[in-house]
């Protein structure tokens, strides 16, 4: 009989973005699956808070850890040396608006947050990767990787840098450590409901027009949920997820028109 190893235990999981949507639902479906968990946000409060229900959920031990991926020094120096072995790269993504009208500073600031966010996680724990002979980093980027979306210049930019910044990766790190991309559709967290917001008050329509437009477009006819974005991470990286490297998996209930 063939099992599908989905174990994560005596792993620990750097989860960046854990203390909202989908980086908290992934944190949370890590710990089912035995993870301990290291949970990195801003906000004290909110990480504080899914503390105990990571341990209920399963993490033989979970901790917070406050930092800023804008303040590159101040997360090198909270990382160095983390042991991890599950890294998962996710972080605000940037606010709506075209290119056109995007200043340097935007960029740069998107360019810190995304993809020196995640080389400097990815260089804190990569050598308690190499260590344990298991790695397994996962980026949470967007479908824009694949199509472009209107309105969302800066984003869909940084979202091809952190693609190609993966697919580099795949090929220098060693056997056993995998990086991959997981592309949510529309997924319902705090970020979509400011989109919708942001769109609304451009447009003039309402807020609701504004989310029936989005549901048409999706074949499955709903929006995302965190917890699908989180399973599908939790396969992932996994052991039974280990010969899946430098990919995009899109987790869109459909909308994607690339084959
Ligand atoms: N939801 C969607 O429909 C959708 C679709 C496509 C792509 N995405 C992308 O997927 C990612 C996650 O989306 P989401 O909907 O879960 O977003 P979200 O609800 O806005 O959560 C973002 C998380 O990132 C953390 N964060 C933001 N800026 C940070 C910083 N400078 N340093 C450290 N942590 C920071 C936030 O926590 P703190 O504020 O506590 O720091 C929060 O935990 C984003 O990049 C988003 O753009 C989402």
């Amino acid at each position: 009989m063939t099992v599908v190893n989905l174990d994560l235990s005596g792993k620990t999981a750097l989860v960046a973005g854990a203390s909202a949507g989908i980086g908290r639902a992934t944190a949370l479906a890590l710990a089912a699956s035995g993870a301990s968990i290291v949970a990195l946000a801003r906000r004290r409060d909110r990480l504080e808070a899914l503390l105990p229900e990571l341990l209920a959920a399963g993490a033989p031990s979970a901790v917070a850890l406050v930092a800023d991926l804008d303040d590159t020094a101040a997360t090198a120096a909270a990382v160095c040396g983390l042991n991890a072995q599950i890294l998962i790269n996710n972080t605000g993504g940037p606010p709506g608006g075209k290119l056109t009208e995007a200043s340097a500073q935007d960029l740069a600031v998107a360019f810190r947050r995304h993809v020196i966010g995640a080389q400097t996680l990815m260089q804190g724990v990569l050598p308690s990767m190499q260590a344990a002979g298991y790695g397994r980093i996962i980026n949470v980027l967007s479908t824009s990787v694949r199509e472009p979306i209107p309105n969302l210049g800066v984003s869909n930019t940084i979202r091809g840098a952190m693609a190609s910044w993966a697919k580099s990766l795949s090929k220098e790190l060693g056997p056993g450590i995998t990086i991959n991309n997981v592309l949510p559709g529309f997924t319902d967290t705090e970020r979509l409901s400011s989109l919708q917001a942001g769109v609304a008050n451009r447009t003039g329509l309402s807020e609701s027009a504004v989310m029936a437009g989005w549901v048409a477009r999706v074949p499955e006819g709903r929006l995302g949920r965190p917890e699908e974005l989180a399973a599908t991470i939790a396969f992932l990286v996994s052991p039974a997820g280990a010969y899946i490297r430098g990919q995009s998996l899109a987790v869109d209930g459909g909308r994607l028109n690339t084959i």
